[in-house]
């Protein structure tokens, strides 16, 4: 256990439990209606090195929810459900993750099927910096979320491949979510040079951390810019190899009160199948974006603002 002062006033200690690599922590014994700014500030400096960070035992209305993510920064309005739906009566901030059908239509998005790895809404200019999800109702088994740490990524790389990366820049596809249902307002497509999406680059400076990640997004009708579509496919399977290592990966086996935090621009995330009789209702909100994702060197790059107006005219309302 790595204990972290949380100075002169509230609670003396923060038990924070990292889990293997020091990727992904727990916080125990938190109740996160009733930090302090010296909690959250240890809370800030855990999550920044921890990347993930899991609190259990929460029992959070949608306003407290909202108060814990808003201290994080300004929180975007929820994505349009996959029902078309915008979001929960009241709350534009919460996004419902459930399978749960009611009056015939789903509450929430992402159905019962595996949501395959991503990073949330990066094919938009500026992707939110976190995300937050929240157990209400979780299934007997499976629907289990892996995340997966792109500092590490980018580290395992051999030289060679980082040096080819670290110019190169990324379409991240906005056709469909993570669970393969085409989002709102779009035509399901699957042409990688067409199909719309957000140019960013394939190795970024964490705005805050400084460190190098590599930003992989999705892997469905991601295409890097400039080569040809079999280079751009096999490049990007070899990179995605290095991603995904079962062995450098986290995960969270669910718990009614749970609520798991990550940072976005540096993980990816991934969730299990479940039986779809059972029920799995989460809430989640996201914290926007301070920058868009910045070159490694800090340099801005020409093509990638000419690209991006662009997709600024397609990507209103996603
Ligand atoms: C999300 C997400 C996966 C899950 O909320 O962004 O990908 O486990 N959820 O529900
Ligand atoms: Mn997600």
């Amino acid at each position: 256990m790595l204990s972290e002062s949380s100075g002169t006033t509230g609670r003396s200690r923060l038990a924070v439990v990292p889990a293997r690599h020091a990727f992904g922590a727990e916080i125990e014994d938190l109740d996160l209606r009733t930090i302090d700014d010296d909690d959250f500030s240890s809370i800030y400096r855990a999550w920044l090195h921890h990347s993930v960070l899991l609190f259990r035992g929460q029992i959070l209305t949608d306003d407290d929810l909202i108060a814990f993510s808003e201290k994080f920064g300004e929180l975007d309005w929820a994505p349009v459900q996959e029902s078309g739906r915008r979001f929960v009566e009241g709350h534009p901030e919460i996004y419902v993750v459930s399978n749960v059908i009611k009056n015939g239509e789903p509450i929430g998005s992402l159905g019962a099927g595996e949501a395959a790895w991503h990073t949330d809404m990066s094919y938009l200019p500026d992707p939110p910096k976190a995300s937050i999800l929240y157990a209400l109702e979780v299934p007997p088994a499976g629907g289990n979320t892996y995340f997966c740490n792109m500092y590490r990524a980018y580290e395992l790389l051999p030289e060679e491949l980082k040096r080819r990366t670290e110019r190169l820049m990324l379409k991240h596809d906005g056709t469909y979510n993570s669970g393969g249902y085409v989002r709102q307002g779009v035509t399901a497509a699957d042409n990688l040079i067409t199909s719309r999406g957000a140019f960013h680059p394939l190795v970024c400076t964490h705005a805050e951390t400084k460190r190098r990640v590599l930003y992989l997004g999705r892997r469905r009708n991601a295409y890097i810019d400039g080569l040809s579509l079999p280079d751009s496919e096999s490049l990007l399977d070899q990179l995605w190899s290095y991603a995904t290592r079962e062995e450098f990966a986290w995960h969270n086996e669910w718990r009614v009160g749970d609520l798991v935090l990550w940072d976005n621009r540096c993980t990816m995330h991934r969730r299990d199948p479940f039986d779809e009789t059972a029920r799995r209702i989460m809430h989640r909100t996201q914290i926007k974006g301070e920058n868009a994702p910045q070159r490694m060197n800090g340099a801005p790059d020409r093509r990638r603002k000419d690209k991006l107006k662009k997709v600024c005219l397609i990507a209103v309302q996603h």
